[in-house]
């Protein structure tokens, strides 16, 4: 059977991979060149010094050609070595995966266990630390922006919860869903390893990891004894510096890189977070227009790349979505691991705008009332009465300035 044509953009909304703009688009589009000639060295040695500000970082940014997953084995097995203890934060799905990932590499993990509409807590993180005396644990590993719940976790308050112990363990996030939508500060915050990848707020095509790295975790990583290879940051570290890498590079998504990093500049980091908080608010309202349930349970802790959605017993969210992509070409998140079924979650990060916001939003509420939800009909006109008034545009502005 042949594909049949869909006329009109395709409305990518899950919370990543993001819609990629027609400028990275093209900058992608060009003849791979020598990764060891002197044009790509002037393109690595500009793209690792613009990539530190986007992680709020003066320090080095590694660049893997992977996913986030990549990324995520790179910060542990740099810096741990076998047996040692980390202590992590069960806030949904991701932050599980990376769980798991680190028992299979031989890590002892202390998860804190988690009901998935919550953050990070803080004060859970400096009663395990100031419980583990012997200093056993070696890093204290957290999601910053559960992609599976919309839920932020608070970085600041889990850092200073950790310097009121003075436990000297690691501090690594995972920023994947947050990184260049969400406001991040890898210095201030007193990051050790941050984890990223290209494919969110980055507006790229998914395969780039990224690791941000402090001098302390340069200074653990010379002790730490995990197998590495391919992850080994000092190989990497050493070629960076004479602008190469030390394997072959994903040269065309450094291409895009350059030209993300442009948009990103031009835009300014602030206002590119003030828009992101302006959508999730708007979506916010709209769900509550519909009548429909926020998983994230702490205004303090909403996300503002993406938002889940709670759906009433009566409906079954995956089957929501699919009508929604059938009927009006708009993808939306599913619900992981154990929210399969009853969340939907709306992705607003990236290359995104008012109008692309609207009309995301149209199609959910056009999908819910050919679902039979009743209350359906207020939820775009309370977004739209939001997105409208000028006093915001102009305070998401002050904000930025
Ligand atoms: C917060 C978070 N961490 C880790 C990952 C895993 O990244 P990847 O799928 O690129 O390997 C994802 C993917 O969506 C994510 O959202």
């Amino acid at each position: 059977m042949t594909a049949r044509h869909r006329s009109g953009r395709h409305f990518l909304q899950i919370p990543g991979p993001t819609n990629v703009p027609d400028r990275i688009l093209r900058a992608m589009n060009r003849p791979t060149i020598d990764h060891r000639g002197p044009e790509f060295a002037r393109l690595a040695a500009g793209i690792l010094e613009d990539l530190r500000p986007i992680f709020g970082t003066r320090g080095p940014v590694v660049i893997y050609p992977s996913s986030g997953t990549g990324a995520w084995e790179a910060a542990l097995v740099n810096t741990l070595s076998p047996g040692d203890r980390v202590l992590m934060a069960e806030t949904g799905h991701f932050a599980s995966l990376w769980c798991a990932m680190a028992g299979h590499l031989g890590l002892e993990v202390k998860m804190l266990p988690g009901d998935w509409r919550h953050g990070v807590d803080p004060e859970r993180i400096e009663a395990s630390l100031a419980e583990d005396r012997s200093r056993a644990i070696k890093a204290v590993c957290v999601v910053h922006n559960e992609t599976s719940t919309g839920v932020t976790s608070r970085i600041p308050e889990i850092r200073r919860a950790i310097d009121r112990t003075g436990h000297p363990a690691l501090f690594m996030v995972d920023v994947i869903s947050s990184l260049a939508s969400i406001d991040y500060r890898h210095d201030e915050w007193g990051v050790d390893v941050t984890v990223g990848g290209s494919q969110k707020g980055l507006m790229l095509p998914p395969g780039l990891g990224f690791n941000a790295v402090s001098d302390k975790a340069l200074a653990a990583a010379k002790g730490g004894r995990m197998p590495k290879s391919y992850w080994d940051w000092q190989p990497m570290l050493g070629a960076n510096a004479k602008g190469v890498f030390p394997y072959t590079p994903a040269t065309n998504l450094l291409y895009g890189l350059r030209a993300a990093l442009d948009m990103l500049q031009e835009q300014g980091l602030e206002e590119v977070f003030a828009r992101h908080d302006r959508h999730a608010e708007a979506t916010r309202r709209a769900v509550r227009g519909w009548g429909l349930e926020l998983l994230c349970l702490d205004p303090r802790e909403y996300s503002s790349s993406l938002t889940a959605v709670l759906v009433p017993e009566a409906l079954d969210a995956d089957a929501l979505r699919a009508a929604i992509l059938e009927g009006f070409d708009l993808s939306l998140g599913n619900g992981l691991g154990r929210l399969a079924g009853r969340v939907f979650r709306i992705g607003h990060l990236g290359d995104f705008n008012d109008l692309m916001l609207a009309g995301t939003l149209a199609g959910i509420e056009m999908g819910l009332k050919r679902a039979g939800h009743a209350a359906a009909a207020s939820g775009v006109a309370a977004a739209l009465a939001y997105l409208a008034a000028p006093d915001l545009v102009e305070a998401g502005r002050a904000s930025a300035a």
